[in-house]
């Protein structure tokens, strides 16, 4: 609350006057109080209101208003029309279309801040490309590449190489390269492919790495990434501050004010929580927890945190059952269509699940479990039903789900009895639709037609479970509009065109409409992390966030959503993005 030097009450018409110094600047607030007598609207001219020409609220009790106050960061009041008839004045500001500001339910604050700061491979569609956009890279940033810093990228697909593996050698592409220090992410982040420089710090015979893969000399994926990772040079915390702060910014630009940090590490945790306070902390961060060692219990490391300024929140731990199927790491319950000697690969066994989901749970934590493949899924599923059964002796089960709010992160192909195992246990499925229109060139030689027809890429069947959407940004882009326009659409908002270069979506029974889509980006992530009534939502009591866009939603086009912007996006009542 700003200090209030001064009230000026007049008599006629009927107005209240504050003149009150914020950032030792004068600032005036005039409030009618003709029409209101109560208390409320005396605290209420502490408020700032704020009018456009339509707000959806995703409130259920007042969908549609005009206006809103905000108080301390907070709505204090939500309402439709103030103007009274015949009053014309206050009808040019009136502009502007409001909808409750973005979550995204699973993306990597870190790593997406760090890629605006290397090279973006995404998209070069041939070795030649990817190394030209090196050098690039290269010429604007010369001190890349030393062994105290790596050169680092990341978008690279061997489905882009003809399907050939990447190799150490083919980064030695002019002298420039010699001896750098390079690695490089695979699109999905679940392998990497490093230089011979990084080759060279490794012991000269590698010995088996289960639950990992070295496809190819330079390639480690999954848990064969650790072997490189031991000597990669971590960002220090400068650095990540800087990697945060510039993916807040460019999140706030996507109408973005709140995201699920997929996997954050407890020192990682420690730097949040003191940045969070800062004024340029300006996206709410719920943080799943990782441990160091992954797929361990490591409660004596961390502790439940709500920041007084709701900018960060801790109270989910992530755990992984495999990796992904882009490397084929994905664990299925039948071998791959396009590869029959293999299943994938678990990383964790039933036992050690079943066994960190109940000691986690029982120490106050929601458990998200990464599962891609309908092995990993079914595992998952078995965890949190073991976990159930023991939980919550003296609970209704209804409220010992909600209680628990147990997440698979990704949901990606699960099979039509575990789906149906989710909706009965009330698991909640956290989906990225972008995710299905990236991968629906390959999935389907991949996993075969039977197993995309009933299991994969599910959104209309899972919508029940109230689906939370989200990026798994930097993995996609983090722009939610081209998640709603994939969900909505199931085809690529890169190219607006499906698996076949049509137009009628992939597999189009799972589309899902755009008021549900948008649900997944807003109250769907909040109650996904304990924060209904609080995010997502236009509410009195809600965090004072909201995007401004040109055109009501309902209005687009659709395919409009794959080039819209925001024109503006708040904050705790506080403009973070302000289109040029
Ligand atoms: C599961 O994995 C744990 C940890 O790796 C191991 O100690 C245990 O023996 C395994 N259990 C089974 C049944 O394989
Ligand atoms: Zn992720």
């Amino acid at each position: 609350m700003p200090s209030v030097s001064a009230l000026f009450w007049a008599a006629y018409p009927l107005l209240l006057v504050v003149v009150f110094y914020q950032n030792g600047l004068p600032n005036f607030i005039v409030q009618p109080i003709a029409k209101s007598s109560t208390f409320n609207s005396i605290w209420n001219v502490f408020a700032t209101t704020h009018c456009y020409a339509s707000v959806t609220s995703l409130a259920p009790h007042l969908p549609q208003a005009h206006c809103f106050s905000v108080s301390n960061g907070k709505f204090s009041r939500v309402f439709r029309d103030e103007v009274p008839d015949g009053n014309n004045q206050l009808e040019p500001l009136r502009t502007g279309h409001v909808i409750p500001g973005l979550w995204d339910g699973h993306g990597h604050l870190a790593q997406y801040g760090e890629l605006l700061d290397s090279v973006n491979i995404f998209g070069a569609s041939s070795m030649e490309e990817v190394q030209q956009r090196l050098v690039d890279y290269k010429t604007r940033r010369p001190e890349a590449g030393t062994q105290e810093q790596w050169l680092r990228g990341v978008g690279w697909d061997q489905a882009n190489f003809h399907g050939q593996w990447p190799v150490a050698d083919d980064l030695e592409i002019d002298s420039s390269f010699q001896d750098l220090y390079v690695m490089l992410d695979r699109v999905d982040v679940h392998c990497i492919w490093v230089s011979n420089q990084v080759l060279s710090l490794l012991p000269i015979k590698i010995g088996d790495t289960p639950g990992g893969e070295i496809p190819a000399k330079g390639v480690f994926c999954d848990n064969a990434m650790d072997l490189v990772l031991k000597h990669y040079p971590k960002p220090n915390h400068v650095q990540k501050t800087k990697f945060l702060k510039d993916a807040m910014k460019e999140l706030n630009k996507l109408g973005i004010v709140g995201m699920h940090d997929a996997g954050v590490t407890p020192t990682e945790l420690r730097l949040y929580e003191r940045l969070s306070g800062d004024a340029d902390w300006t996206v709410r961060v719920n943080a799943m927890i990782e441990c160091d060692i992954r797929n361990t219990f490591c409660p004596k490391d961390v502790s439940q945190i709500t920041t007084p300024n709701g900018k960060f929140h801790v109270r989910s731990v992530k755990l992984f059952s495999d990796g992904a199927l882009g490397s084929w790491g994905s664990a299925m319950i039948e071998p791959y269509s396009d590869k029959p000697s293999s299943y994938g690969t678990l990383l964790i066994n039933t036992t050690t699940l079943s066994q960190l989901t109940h000691d986690w749970a029982t120490a106050g934590y929601q458990v998200n479990i990464h599962a891609i493949g309908d092995l990993a899924n079914r595992l998952a599923i078995d965890a949190f039903e073991a976990a159930l059964k023991t939980l919550c002796p003296n609970k209704s089960p209804s409220d010992c789900k909600m209680k628990h709010r147990f997440r698979i992160e990704h949901s990606q192909i699960v099979h039509p009895n575990d789906q149906q195992r989710m909706v009965d246990l009330h698991i909640i499925p956290s989906i990225q639709p972008t995710h299905a229109t990236s991968d629906m060139g390959y999935a389907e030689s991949r996993l075969g037609t039977e197993r995309i027809k009933t299991e994969a890429y599910r959104m209309r069947s899972l919508l029940p479970l109230k689906p939370v959407l989200g990026s798994d940004f930097p993995v996609e882009p983090a722009n939610v509009f081209e998640g709603i326009y994939a969900a909505v659409t199931r085809r690529s908002p890169r190219t607006g065109l499906d698996a076949s270069g049509g137009k009628a979506g992939w597999y189009a029974e799972e589309t899902i409409t755009l008021d549900q889509a948008l649900e997944g980006f807003t109250i769907n992530p909040a109650y996904g992390a304990f924060l209904e009534g609080k995010a997502g939502v236009i509410d009195v009591g809600a965090y004072a966030d909201w995007v401004v866009l040109d055109t009501p939603l309902e209005n687009l086009d659709v395919e409009s959503l794959r080039t819209l912007v925001v024109r503006e996006t708040w904050v705790g009542g506080k403009c973070v993005y302000q289109r040029e």
